[in-house]
């Protein structure tokens, strides 16, 4: 992520050819330069890609109906055309070029055209017959000459038709370029929220639905004696956001709890394990599944898990003396275990099936120089860092600034948020890279692009 579209609103068009299903590509791309995104659809898009997919991804509902209305009363399309910063269409097909030629807004994708004063880029994909049909040039050469749109000629290459000609949609990245190309030189504006489409809340998104999430939260405890022990300053509250926001999301929750002083969630499946080998122990039975298979989709790590115990507790309590000395030795790396176990290097041989998403957090104190360290000893996917001597951050808070590390991204710092804030986000990311996880297992699909009428 670059964050070349930071601080805009792209709405993404899609018509109805094959090529729809890229455009959830396309979305997810936009986002990662950093645009807020809104999807509007014709009416044959929706029948290669449901809305609920655009909309899980974009936040937003999707416009497909001219007619519609927004709760408050606004017309759906119209909001969109005066808030976006750009209209992209893609893919488009030769039915929706004629239409838009020819200023006929009877779907939200030309309306919003119609409407709109930011720029718009289109990125047509048909047959190559079609393409080449005198009728679509001169549709495609009025869009471009008369409108001033951008239009991304479709690639040469294999067809939906069987046929091998110039109607591919063009590649992804080339179409995020050209979004970037058409405002460069434009002021980000910093509009009012509410002029923007409004967002749905995320508790209304089912996208971790059925998902097995297993979140660790709290500090643990190392006995001394049957009476003390050796703890931390952790009151769970983070872990607890993260278990309270996957659930809201649809996802069966396991919250392996070590000493949480926050009410914890009576729809979760609550193991309590207060000391670093009990929650090893939870961990290793709910992680790996009778068969030998993944028993999670996602391993929540939020949970301050002692680095040191000591040595010889003793069970019977320790009188008074003169003095104490205490021998601690260090206690097991339980994420680091649970990393090398996921990815099968521990011993058994056998990464887990389907691979789980792990996620770390860093408790640091000054600086976050030792993260990507971190990142990688450990194995995860995701690790979610806080310098915890900063004000508003940390134990006993409401809310954490957070930095967010990845082995593909570059660090992405959050502003200040509440934990529930945090948790939500974080679960975006965690959604998408089991998206992404499932989608790399799927067989390539090897159809390429369709005409169909609107
Ligand atoms: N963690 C763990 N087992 C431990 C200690 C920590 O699984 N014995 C997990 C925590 O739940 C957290 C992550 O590891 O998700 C980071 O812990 P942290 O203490 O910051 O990292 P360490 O590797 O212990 O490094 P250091 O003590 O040097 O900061």
């Amino acid at each position: 992520m670059s964050g070349r579209l930071t601080g805009r609103l792209i709405a993404l068009g899609v018509t109805g050819s094959i090529a729809a299903y890229k455009a959830v590509e396309l979305l997810r791309l936009l986002q990662d330069e950093g645009a807020e995104t809104v999807v509007l659809m014709t009416p044959s898009a929706t029948s290669f890609v449901g809305p609920l997919t655009f909309e899980a991804l974009s936040r937003r509902t999707v416009e497909r109906d001219v007619l519609a209305l927004l709760p408050d009363g606004r017309i759906g399309h119209i909001v969109v055309a005066d808030s976006a910063d750009a209209i992209v269409v893609a893919p488009a097909t030769a039915h929706w070029l004629a239409a838009m030629a020819n200023g006929l807004a009877g779907d939200a994708v030309t309306a919003a055209c119609l409407a709109t004063s930011a720029p718009v880029v289109v990125a047509p994909a048909m047959d190559g017959e079609m393409y080449a049909h005198p009728a679509t040039r001169a549709n495609v050469a009025r869009l471009r000459e008369a409108f001033g749109y951008t239009v991304i000629d479709p690639e040469s290459g294999p067809l939906a038709s069987g046929q091998v000609g110039i109607g591919r949609l063009a590649a992804l990245p080339a179409i995020v370029d050209a979004v970037v190309a058409v405002l460069a030189g434009r002021p980000v504006r910093s509009p009012e929220p509410a002029t923007r489409p409004p967002l749905v809340p995320r508790t209304a998104l089912p996208d971790l639905d059925g998902r097995r999430l297993v979140v660790t939260a709290g500090g643990t405890a190392e006995p001394i004696d049957p009476v003390r022990f050796i703890g931390n300053r952790s009151t769970g509250r983070m872990g607890v956001a993260i278990a309270e926001a996957a659930l809201d999301r649809g996802a069966r929750v396991t919250l392996i709890a070590g000493l949480v002083s926050v009410p914890l969630p009576e729809r979760a499946r609550v193991i309590r394990a207060e000391s670093t080998a009990a929650m090893r122990s939870a961990l290793l039975e709910t992680l790996v599944g009778p068969d030998g298979r993944s028993g999670f989709d996602a391993l929540v790590m939020a949970a301050a898990v002692a680095d040191f115990r000591p040595a010889h507790p003793v069970g019977t309590k320790i009188a008074r003396g003169s003095a104490l000395t205490l021998e601690l030795e260090p206690t097991p790396d339980l994420l680091a275990e649970i990393g090398r176990l996921a990815r099968g290097l521990d011993g058994a041989g056998r990464p887990l099936e389907p691979a789980p998403v792990l996620v770390g957090f860093a408790a640091e104190t000054g600086s976050l120089d030792r993260v990507p360290g971190k990142l990688r000893a450990k194995g995860l996917d995701l690790l979610v860092a806080n310098d915890v001597t900063e004000p508003g951050s940390g134990f006993g808070t409401e809310t954490n600034r957070v930095t967010v590390y990845a082995p593909d991204a570059p660090p992405e710092p959050w502003p200040l948020l509440t934990k529930r804030e945090v948790a939500d986000r974080l679960l975006d990311r965690i959604a998408r890279r089991l998206d992404e996880r499932d989608t790399a297992h799927r067989p390539p699909l090897t159809v390429v692009a369709q005409e169909t009428r609107p």
